[in-house]
């Protein structure tokens, strides 16, 4: 078929062998808006082969030019921001507007890793033996970071470029080589953002593509021999993947239940506002989206109110026409979260909206007097519906936000610091952001989960440095 977009292997578009294609559905017609090659497990081979040859040469490259490709492939990105955009909202139906945004922010990640790279990369440390016991001043140790090898990078569908690029410049930077396997929604604006790479002039092997069934090459690229590191974001893959891995260093982001504790002093207008962006942009399709509000008693009818009075003013339509609510991205993921509305209903939550659902559009739900023993107050339903738990206590909301088996982000919204700072250590989640709705950037600052939510700590710094070894030379003196 002519059709079907290429995937990108050895520095060339190719075609697979397979004679097989995938097909992109557009959440919004339900119908194939792209189709992309099935690459075969005889393709990774190759593609992992020179991978492995390119990854030598490139580790001799001076870091300065590197990171002067980077900022190369950072502008191309930027000025293709329109095409790709257009990409993500028919592949993913992301608002047309916050598409562009995903593009920008992935090129300004990009020059900043060659920035940080230049420093973080270029300097090492030097110790000597005397200060252990025994030791003469006799042995000088020279450290300094080298690269993995070949890292593979898998992110998910909701930032196809963003999330591909935070594993792609830390790699590159780092002198590692890059094997990218996109999600299938998602797939084509990756192709796209891999051609602003391949336009900058990077060497032929160095970066590739391929895309596919995970069912048929998932597996076989997470476990293939050729692979040094993973760089992985998604769902419960993940733990899959982290258990048929080899002896590789992983970096894995695999979703949360960041809860927003509202205490009785808080600003209402100001958490109404932060449930609002945290819970339903992109249609709560994120990791760190807000997915339960525990809120004091006393103040939960005025919060509700508030929240209630911003959720009838959500759009719900398009991608096209910028809609705050847009399809979800698939069917599957549809009727998932009619399964968690339709638990709570006949558990009787409170629905301050009705539930509407026209294919895979879901008009914005808030769930009140959401009980422990709802599946929604425990599962992410990565779509627009957010429960609310009412408590007692702060202590009672420490507790749900800490039972939980993730540990992403979470929130905490008070006028006294001193609480807010307690609450957030006794919170087991990677990141407490006080006074604001979870998120992942600024993206140089450190970014981790806890338990189900991850392993390692991603952000542009700790991802290069996660991407490279420690090497020491030992001088003996005589
Ligand atoms: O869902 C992926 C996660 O990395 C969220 O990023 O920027 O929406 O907080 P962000």
């Amino acid at each position: 078929e002519d059709n079907v977009y290429k995937y990108y292997s050895d520095g060339v578009w190719k075609k697979s062998s397979s004679g097989k294609s995938v097909a992109i559905i557009n959440p919004t017609t339900r119908k194939t808006q792209y189709k992309v090659q099935a690459c075969t497990q005889e393709e990774v081979n190759k593609v992992m082969e020179s991978s492995k040859i390119a990854q030598k040469a490139w580790a001799k490259t001076p870091l300065w030019k590197r990171a002067e490709m980077l900022h190369k492939a950072a502008a191309i990105l930027k000025e293709n921001k329109a095409p790709i955009a257009e990409c993500l909202v028919k592949e993913i139906a992301k608002p047309a507007k916050d598409a562009v945004t995903e593009v920008v922010r992935s090129g300004d990640l990009v020059s900043y890793c060659g920035e940080e790279g230049v420093r973080i990369l270029g300097e090492g440390k030097f110790l000597t033996s005397d200060s252990f016991p025994g030791n003469e001043r006799s042995k000088y140790c020279l450290v300094s970071k080298i690269p993995l090898g070949v890292v593979l990078a898998i992110p998910p569908f909701n930032y196809p470029v963003n999330l591909a690029v935070s594993k792609i410049a830390p790699a590159l930077i780092a002198g590692n080589s890059l094997v990218l396997k996109p999600p299938t929604q998602g797939a084509v604006a990756a192709l796209h953002m891999i051609h602003c790479f391949h336009l900058a002039g990077f060497p032929k092997g160095l970066i590739s593509c391929v895309t596919g069934k995970g069912s048929e090459i998932g597996d076989f690229l997470t476990m293939h021999p050729g692979v040094n590191c993973i760089s992985f974001t998604g769902g419960d893959t993940g733990i899959a993947i982290s258990k048929k891995a080899g002896m590789v260093p992983l970096q894995m982001e695999l979703g949360g239940k960041d809860a927003c504790i509202v205490l009785e002093d808080a600003d209402l207008d100001l958490v109404a506002a932060n449930i609002i962006k945290g819970g339903f942009s992109y249609s709560g399709q994120r990791c760190t989206a807000v997915k339960v509000v525990l809120v004091m008693e006393s103040v939960a009818d005025s919060l509700v109110e508030k929240v209630n009075a911003k959720v009838s003013k959500l759009t719900v339509g398009p991608p096209e026409e910028n809609c705050d609510i847009t399809p979800v991205v698939s069917e599957s993921s549809s009727n998932f979260i009619e399964g968690l509305v339709m638990d709570a209903k006949q558990k009787g939550a409170t629905f301050c909206q009705e539930y509407k659902r026209e294919g895979n559009l879901i008009w914005p739900l808030l769930l009140d007097h959401v009980k422990p023993e709802m599946r929604i107050a425990w599962e992410e339903p990565f779509g627009p519906v957010l429960p609310v738990i009412r408590i007692n206590s702060v202590e009672q909301g420490i507790h749900h936000c800490n039972a939980s088996n993730f540990g992403l982000q979470g929130c905490v919204f008070t006028r006294d610091i001193n609480k807010a700072i307690l609450i957030g250590d006794a919170m087991e989640t990677g990141t407490v952001q006080i006074n604001s709705a979870p998120a992942r950037g600024p993206d140089h600052f450190p970014f981790q989960g806890l338990k189900d939510s991850g392993i390692g700590s991603q952000g542009i710094t700790n991802s290069i440095t996660m991407m490279t070894k420690i090497k020491s030379t030992v001088i003996n003196l005589p």
